[in-house]
């Protein structure tokens, strides 16, 4: 069971993470959180579970985690910026990820928009949602998948060679309620920061593609070019075919 104690001890945020709703089972994590949103919840609060049993990936792909091994949660922002600003969210949710295992000396890379990379398995993924109203984001939920604890037996037997957890690269077990602090504390720490632009170079060094062939899923359609780095909101540069395309990361409810 999540230790909620442990987790306030090392968490140095002014509101991420400040209120935390912890449920033992949910359905999905983001879903919740927009119920909650409804019913009207504080910016920062964050919705994490031990055992999600139908998590939501992007383009309506699932989510699937072994209970209580892994990391799944979700943040709840009111940032009242322009609607092209969510590609920007969802990059630095990525950074927050990288800047955390940094700091547990290990080395993980981003692929556009979201995924998070361990010698080239993925690791984690992000849900960025947003609702839009009067021209401004009104709400957004980040929601976070990371595997941490399981074994190669704990994946399904198709992912086995697309997807890892930490415990699979560095053998040794971590405690989630320890990496959960620390992500948020980097995550509030690069929101704070997001107008440098160092986020966005920041980003590209930790692109595992940067220059070479990407394909990723766009809309219903699958898209295939080179990436050639961010635009100045986070959006990707797509060279396909002599033409220089935008694309953008966000994904709206
Ligand atoms: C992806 O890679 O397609 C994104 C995966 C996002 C999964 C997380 S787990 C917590 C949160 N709740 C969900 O239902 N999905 C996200």
């Amino acid at each position: 069971m999540f230790n909620l104690n442990l987790h306030k001890e090392k968490l140095s945020t002014d509101y991420i993470g400040q209120v935390i709703q912890y449920y033992p089972t949910l359905d999905s994590t983001n879903t919740k959180t927009w119920e909650l949103i409804f019913e009207k919840v504080e910016n920062g609060t964050v919705v994490i579970t031990d055992n999600q049993i139908s998590g939501r990936g992007r383009q309506a792909n699932k989510w699937i985690s072994a209970p209580g091994k892994s990391l799944t949660f979700s943040i709840v922002l009111y940032p009242k910026v322009m609607p092209n600003q969510i590609n920007l969210y969802s990059l630095l949710a990525g950074l927050a990820i990288t800047d955390c295992l940094n700091e547990h000396n290990i080395q993980a890379q981003l692929k556009w928009p979201n995924d998070i990379l361990i010698n080239n398995k993925k690791v984690g993924g992000i849900l960025c949602e947003s609702k839009i109203s009067g021209g401004v984001i009104k709400s957004i939920v980040i929601g976070i998948g990371l595997n941490v604890n399981e074994e190669v037996t704990d994946l399904p037997l198709e992912l086995h060679n697309k997807a890892t957890s930490l415990m699979i690269e560095c053998g040794k077990e971590y405690q989630l309620e320890i990496l959960l602090a620390n992500i948020l504390n980097h995550l509030e720490h690069r929101i704070k920061n997001k107008e440098t632009n160092t986020q966005l170079l920041d980003w590209e060094k930790h692109c595992a593609h940067l220059n070479q062939k990407l394909a990723f899923h766009s809309g219903n359609e699958t898209v295939t070019g080179v990436f050639k780095g961010l635009t100045k909101i986070g959006q990707a540069i797509i060279s396909k075919d002599g033409e220089e395309l935008i694309f953008d990361s966000g994904e709206s409810v």
